[in-house]
């Protein structure tokens, strides 16, 4: 059965993926598609609503983007929103003029008549704006059924050919009501049936990794984290054992870390893992290094090198894949309405060389954060692995302050497992963004027993945060830290001090180095 789709026509605006990502949330499927798609097609792709995305551009300019006007005589429903709502108004026939004040940020919208779109919203929302241009004239057929301060024209609508406009963005977090909105839209307007989950996300996703990818081979670098992960399971439940993921132990790795990846994608997952084990290059090439960005700096390199080598060894693929999400795609999700036009080149394809002519394949490019790990559940990934805290790529290199050695590694795996094993026990793990312990090679003085001991200190980072752009420490339970720390100076030998990280982000850092 074909889900019930609704188009978003894409005309520029950074928020097109959070319109497709709401629908998404809405349980119906929603699909981006280039503004100039024609209406024929639309037609074709079981299309029930669509959707004018915003867009920097003006209407008034010459060239800007336009849809094939013909969509509006399909009979589908259909909302523009921002540039779209001025599309929709300067070719049907209404007027849309440069205005004197541009409308930007919060507004008070006012609703005057509720008809399918406001139905049982309140009055008055705060919603987000962000355009120059204002609608100054409506389009035959038209009636103004809401307003801000500086526009009569901020929500338009034709009942009947069921065309309706908002200038503002019911999309972003910022517009009060604005989820209720859309699916007022897909349910009241589109009689969308919610007939889609990510069940079907993964299904869609793995037949086109299928028909991409054709008999084909596809390398993998995999980290562990829930990204690459879920790219692994998620292609491995397309093309098998076509698809050959390669593990770069470091020696920067957490306790039993290459075992638990070995143990969960070969066996239980049956994948071809290749393993480079690569731990006294890594080591060899950081004696001696305390600067923390040239340690991070060889560490990245030496990454490159050694999955460049197992590359290789592995021999010609037509693809390489990465779990490239959304978020990695646009530089800066800054909220001025600017096209997303800044594309990160991605970190890991930077540095291959140039007769290795991979074609990408990312198939979380469209997914948030959330929705990929909804999908890596579907695929049965376990927990751990799906909501698992963020790991540093240069791993405990830059949690073991100055230079790093390997039995100041092997104190600071026991010490950050205990303290994992004590997260988890508590029900922390999962609450907070990260936990972990650094290894300071500063050494105190204590006493264990009747003996005078002179050992080194770990310290203890567990921060709260919603994207680590700002934390805070987690005010944890005394006995929480008390059980931790008897621990670590209990069975780690080598560490006779623990001290608890209450510095927040900023001024500080999350990680020390
Ligand atoms: P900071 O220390 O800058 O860290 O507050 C913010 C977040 O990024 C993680 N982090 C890294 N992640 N490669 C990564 O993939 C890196 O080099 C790296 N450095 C820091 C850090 O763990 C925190 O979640």
């Amino acid at each position: 059965m074909k889900h019930q789709t609704i188009a978003v026509l894409d005309f520029g605006s950074q928020y097109t993926q959070v319109i497709a990502r709401r629908i998404r949330e809405c349980s119906v499927y929603s699909k981006i598609y280039p503004f100039k798609t024609s209406a024929k097609e639309l037609k074709k792709d079981n299309v029930v609503g669509i959707i004018f995305s915003g867009g920097p551009e003006s209407v008034l300019s010459k060239g800007s983007p336009r849809p094939d006007k013909r969509i509006f005589d399909l009979g589908i429903p259909v909302l523009g929103i921002c540039y779209g709502v001025q599309l929709i108004a300067h070719l049907l026939g209404g007027k849309v003029e440069k205005s004197t004040h541009r409308e930007y940020g919060h507004g008070v919208l006012k609703i005057r008549r509720k008809g399918n779109l406001f139905k049982g919203l309140p009055n008055k929302l705060r919603v987000w704006n962000s355009h120059g241009d204002r609608l100054s004239k409506l389009p035959k057929g038209f009636s103004a059924v809401a307003s801000t301060e500086n526009s009569g024209f901020a929500g338009i609508a034709d009942e009947r050919r069921r065309i309706f406009g908002i200038q503002f963005h019911p999309e972003v977090d910022h517009t009060e009501g604005g989820l209720n909105i859309l699916e007022n839209y897909l349910g009241k307007i589109c009689g969308c049936k919610g007939d889609w989950s990510m069940a079907s996300l993964a299904e869609e996703s793995i037949a086109s990794i299928k028909e991409t990818v054709g008999s084909d081979r596809v390398l993998l670098g995999l980290s562990g984290g829930v990204d690459s992960s879920v790219a692994a399971a998620l292609i491995h439940k397309a093309i098998g054992r076509q698809l050959t993921c390669v593990f770069v132990d470091n020696g920067l790795l957490r306790l039993n870390e290459r075992e638990l990846v070995g143990d969960l994608y070969r066996r239980h997952f049956k994948m071809d893992v290749r393993v480079a084990r690569a731990g006294g290059k890594f080591l060899k090439r950081l004696k001696g290094v305390s600067d923390p960005e040239r340690k991070r700096k060889i560490i990245g390199n030496t990454f490159v090198e050694v999955f460049q080598e197992s590359l290789k060894k592995i021999g010609y693929a037509k693809f390489l894949a990465q779990g490239t999400l959304y978020p990695d795609v646009i530089e800066s999700v800054s909220i001025d309405g600017n096209p997303a036009a800044t594309i990160k080149s991605h970190h890991n394809v930077g540095g291959l060389p140039k007769k290795m002519k991979f074609k990408l394949l990312e198939p979380l490019r469209q997914l948030f954060k959330d929705e990929v790990r909804a999908l890596g559940a579907e695929l049965g990934l376990p927990k751990e692995v799906v909501w698992r805290q963020p790991f540093p790529g240069p791993g405990l290199g830059v949690r073991v302050m100055g230079s790093v050695t390997k039995s100041k590694l092997d104190i600071l795996r026991k010490a950050d497992a205990i303290l994992h094993d004590e997260m988890m026990q508590s029900d922390l793990y999962y609450k907070v963004w990260q936990s972990f312990c650094v290894f300071l090679p500063i050494r105190t003085v204590g006493v264990m027993g009747d003996e005078r001991t002179y050992e080194n200190v770990v310290a203890v980072r567990i921060v709260e945060s919603k994207d680590a752009m700002t934390a805070d420490w987690v005010r944890v339970p005394y006995d929480i830290l008390q059980r931790v720390s008897n621990r670590i100076i209990n069975e780690v030998s080598g560490i006779n001090r623990v001290v608890y990280d209450i510095s927040s982000k900023p001024p500080g850092t999350i990680e020390w180095e």
